[in-house]
């Protein structure tokens, strides 16, 4: 970890020291945290590390830190709190609302830019880190708490596992590659004999699924034709002539031989490239996979990939509690009700997503976005990964950004916008679309480059969907 800036390493030192100094008080320390799989994983890392150094902590997590949200954990007066991959572009809220708290902010978000910056506040993008590909919330939550074990001569080795599960669960690593600040955490771990870092295909279910349930659940990248298709998944085994049962057990991936791998490699390949998918994309089906070594074989904890989602179905159905209880080592009967979350989860998605593709004229075509509002047809919390779903699989004609809308509780609507690599690099900036048009329909909204969102008063969707269209083609025309 020697590559890290100077100025991070100094600024994690002294918050660590901080945050040791009001423990060693008897001030108890509230870690907030976002309800995805990197926002369970950042807060259990934290969690971890003030248990382990023997104080104790209570930990929360939300949807989304909006101001009401804020009002509410204001009201509750905390002495100190530790904000984990949220935080950064809340900071006025969070100083108006919680001007005598203790505050330390670790976040990988877009800041806003604040006149009055608080003290401890430490964002990956103020230290030139991009944190929509270099570093997740969970990475950030690891470099703290590792400066802050140091300290107290513990180690925190066995806590690179759930930052690598963050930045899978943040999709960090989607060109194929784990970059900067990730990669040198997986390193860490490696080293540690914590994680394994291997190039394989990047099918969902690695450890656990039957090879043809694996092609089946894979969306990322999208599989046309294949992913969400069991029948169709079999009969292109079938065509491959690798065996789908060997003395009566399921073909893992894990069980085909080079060649067969090679074989099903070039094959998927060609599958997308027939379908239109670029071949970068396509190539992208092999690419870096991370497996946790101190997790059983053959179960979902195994794998970085299936472990984020996981926590995604625990997070986004809104049993924060259970993801975050197996982020903390529970594996006996939470952890079951995990598993059964998971297959919700996945059947749902897949619901989620037929839905789309039985209504595909409600996609607009808006000029440089595409949009669809889903109503109460698709739940807010997944509204984002299924927009990332419908652009992966290349269903629209043109590349361009997807807004997506969903009706949320208290009348507003729930915005997500997702783009990918290639949009962010002809100019497109999410998270700054979302946080102009959001503040002139009085919402609130921010996120990455790639991937961001916001909350709205419902009945204003057509005039912030005009906002977000014109700023997306001001920043494809070389403005910000
Ligand atoms: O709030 P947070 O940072 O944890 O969430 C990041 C979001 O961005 C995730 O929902 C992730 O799926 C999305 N993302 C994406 N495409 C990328 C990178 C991130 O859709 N290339
Ligand atoms: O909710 P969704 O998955 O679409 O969010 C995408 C990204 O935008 C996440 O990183 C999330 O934290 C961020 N976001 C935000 N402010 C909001 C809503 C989402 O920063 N109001
Ligand atoms: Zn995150």
């Amino acid at each position: 970890m020697d590559a890290l800036p100077k100025k991070l390493k100094h600024d994690l030192e002294e918050a660590a020291e901080f945050l040791l100094h009001r423990l060693n008080e008897g001030v108890v320390v509230r870690v907030i945290t976002h309800h995805d799989a990197d926002g369970l994983s950042a807060g259990a890392i934290v969690h971890t590390a003030v248990v382990r150094a023997g104080f104790p902590c209570e930990t929360r997590c939300v949807k989304q830190l909006e101001s009401r949200i804020i009002a509410e954990i204001a009201s509750e007066k905390p002495e100190l709190l530790i904000l984990t991959d949220f935080g950064s572009g809340q900071v006025d809220l969070l100083q108006q609302h919680l001007p005598d708290a203790g505050m330390i902010i670790l976040d990988h978000h877009q800041p806003r830019e604040v006149e009055d910056e608080p003290e401890y506040h430490i964002n990956s993008h103020s230290y030139g880190i991009d944190g929509s590909r270099e570093v997740s919330g969970s990475g950030m939550a690891y470099l703290f708490a590792r400066t802050f074990l140091k300290k107290l001569e513990h180690s925190s080795a066995d806590l690179t596992a759930l930052a690598a599960v963050g930045a899978v669960g943040d999709l960090q690593e989607n060109s194929g590659t784990f970059r900067g600040i990730n990669r040198e955490i997986i390193r860490e771990g490696e080293r540690e004999g914590v994680l394994r870092l291997e190039k394989d295909l990047r099918l969902f279910g690695r450890q656990t699924r039957p090879l043809y349930k694996a092609i089946e659940y894979t969306t990322e990248p999208f599989i046309p034709g294949l992913s969400g298709s069991e029948s169709a998944s079999l009969q292109f085994l079938s065509e491959l002539e690798i065996p789908v049962k060997r003395d009566d057990s399921f073909v893992m991936l894990a069980d085909l031989t080079q060649e067969e791998r090679q074989r099903l490699t070039t094959a998927l390949i060609l599958k997308m490239i027939e379908h239109r998918i670029p071949p970068h994309i396509a190539e992208g089906i092999v690419g870096e996979v991370v497996t946790l070594l101190k997790e059983e074989k053959r179960t979902p904890l195994r794998d970085a990939k299936e472990f984020a989602t996981l926590l995604n179905a625990c997070g986004k159905h809104e049993h924060y509690g259970i993801g975050l209880a197996v982020c903390l080592g529970e594996r006996g009967e939470l952890y079951r009700r995990a598993l059964g979350m998971l297959r919700k989860h996945r059947e749902y998605l897949n619901s989620c997503y037929d839905w789309v593709t039985k209504n595909i004229e409600k996609i607009r075509d808006e000029g440089a976005v595409y949009a669809f509002h889903a109503g109460e047809e698709i739940d807010e919390n997944v509204i984002g990964t299924v927009a990332g779903m419908v652009l992966n699989s290349r269903i629209l004609g043109e590349v361009k950004p997807i807004i997506a809308f969903a009706s949320a509780e208290d009348g507003e609507v729930k915005v997500s916008a997702r783009g990918n690599r290639e949009l962010v690099e002809r100019g497109v900036n999410l998270g700054k679309a979302m946080l102009y048009a959001s503040e002139r329909v009085a919402g609130e909204g921010g996120g990455h480059d790639v991937a961001a969102g916001a909350k709205i008063p419902r009945g204003r969707e057509e005039e912030f969907l005009k906002h977000v269209e014109e700023k997306i083609r001001e920043q494809l025309s070389g403005g910000v």
